[in-house]
């Protein structure tokens, strides 16, 4: 998958780019990952990429040449057109059914934003979409850029050196997973449940469904909600 960031800050990236998955799956080839530095593509000698919003309010506003020009040069680099992703938080909610559905795509060009937002004309002239990490304001989007990158690029074919494991986690089903346990059997008087020693995968499949359930209702009640509700439509 090729992937392009638009950024102001393109060594923000530095760091989670270049260690564990994300640096094995670039230097594998899986996944190509290319920063460009919105300044660069800016025409007047200040290197200006904001500006004050029109009708007044605080803060400043991404100007639109500076976008487009960046968008357009980068977008020539690669045959695919990609996917065009807005980082703002008034995007729609970014989930683990978002990341599966864009780890299908054979390019996304992010794009980050400072300030107090885009120039709607960016949104509307480049067809992007929007993407939200959450419902919190951050200081820009490359930080959601990072955190979209980890979520598709580890879901890509051969990324993870467990091919099991992309598959055997929470939120596939919409059911938290369920809890893990590893040597020594009993740690400052905590003991390793003793199903999990028992050696009989059946009862501890059984146990394992149970605790997902459980842990579901207790640690995130909004999730069982939409998976009773699910579960009750498939079962009317
Ligand atoms: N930019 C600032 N806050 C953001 C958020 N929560 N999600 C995506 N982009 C953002």
């Amino acid at each position: 998958m090729r992937i392009d960031v638009l950024t102001l800050f393109p060594e923000m990236f530095d760091s989670p780019l270049s260690h564990s998955i994300l640096k094995r799956a670039q230097q594998q080839g899986i996944a190509d990952i290319a920063l460009w530095n919105i300044r660069d593509f800016t025409t007047d000698k200040y290197r200006k990429v904001d500006d004050k919003p029109y009708g007044g309010g605080p803060g400043m506003v991404m100007m639109c040449q500076p976008v487009f020009d960046a968008f357009r040069h980068v977008r020539q680099q690669h045959p695919q057109p990609g996917r065009v992703i807005l980082l703002t938080p008034q995007g729609t909610l970014f989930t683990q059914d978002k990341a599966v559905e864009l780890a299908r795509e054979n390019r996304l060009i992010l794009i980050a934003g400072r300030y107090e937002g885009f120039d709607e004309r960016i949104r509307i002239g480049l067809g992007a979409e929007q993407l939200s990490i959450g419902d919190y304001v951050l200081t820009g989007g490359e930080l959601p850029a990072m955190v979209i990158i980890d979520a598709v690029v580890r879901l890509l074919e051969g990324a993870l050196g467990d091919e099991g494991s992309a598959e055997d986690e929470s939120f596939r089903d919409g059911l938290l997973e369920y809890p893990q346990y590893t040597r020594p059997e009993e740690f400052e008087g905590m003991k390793v449940p003793e199903i999990l020693l028992s050696g009989d995968h059946g009862r501890i499949a059984q146990w394992r469904n149970q605790q997902r359930i459980e842990r579901t209702r207790l640690f995130r009640p909004d999730l069982w909600q939409k998976y009773e509700a699910r579960m009750n439509n498939q079962n009317p």
